[in-house]
């Protein structure tokens, strides 16, 4: 698993330096307030999230696997990304939020980014995601194929791939 990724800010237009390294257990709640934050951002998701709280979790057992990515933009938490591996070998983005101050910043890429090549280091030929509709331009953006839809727990999911190259 990958450790902590420098990345090349000029690449992505980051104004200030973004470092994205694994998760520590202790940052468990901190992560969980943030996809909160987040989550609540998306016009239309705040009723239904607000009604199900057990909808946002970030299990402990995920950031102990070391699945768990968050980035740091200028030494402060800024967003995180967490995979799973698949039964297919390939691997599922399970988690991506980024804090609303920060959108549009290119932390969502880079994340991304991290994610690709973590998925690709366990052999996965395709990082795969349910996403929120909200999220579309995002990830058409970051070079993931839509080909289909699910039906989830909250409504619609975009079903997703980027091939790993
Ligand atoms: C989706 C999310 C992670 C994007 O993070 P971000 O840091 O704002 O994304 P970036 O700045 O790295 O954007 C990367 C590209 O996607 C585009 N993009 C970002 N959000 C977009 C949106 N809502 N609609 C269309 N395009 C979008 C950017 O313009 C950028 O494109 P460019 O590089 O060609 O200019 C963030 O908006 C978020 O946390 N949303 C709430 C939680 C959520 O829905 N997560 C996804 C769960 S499936």
């Amino acid at each position: 698993m990958l450790r902590g990724t420098c990345v090349n800010t000029e690449d992505l237009q980051l104004t200030r330096p973004l470092l994205i390294r694994s998760a520590r257990a202790s940052e468990q709640k901190q992560l969980e307030a943030l996809q909160w934050r987040a989550s609540l951002e998306n016009p239309g998701d705040r009723e239904a999230l607000l009604a199900n709280p057990d909808a946002i979790e970030l299990p402990l057992r995920q950031i102990e696997e070391g699945g768990v990515f968050v980035a740091e933009l200028s030494g402060v938490v800024t967003g995180f990304a967490a995979i799973l591996p698949r039964d297919d070998a390939d691997s599922e983005l399970d988690a991506l939020f980024v804090e609303p101050s920060a959108w549009r910043g290119g932390v969502g890429r880079a994340l991304v980014e991290h994610c690709c090549a973590a998925a690709k280091a366990l052999g996965a030929r395709s990082l795969h995601v349910v996403g929120n509709p909200h999220a579309e331009g995002f990830y058409l953006a970051c070079g993931f194929e839509a080909h289909g839809k699910k039906q989830m727990r909250f409504g619609v999911g975009l079903l997703l791939h980027k091939p790993l190259r």
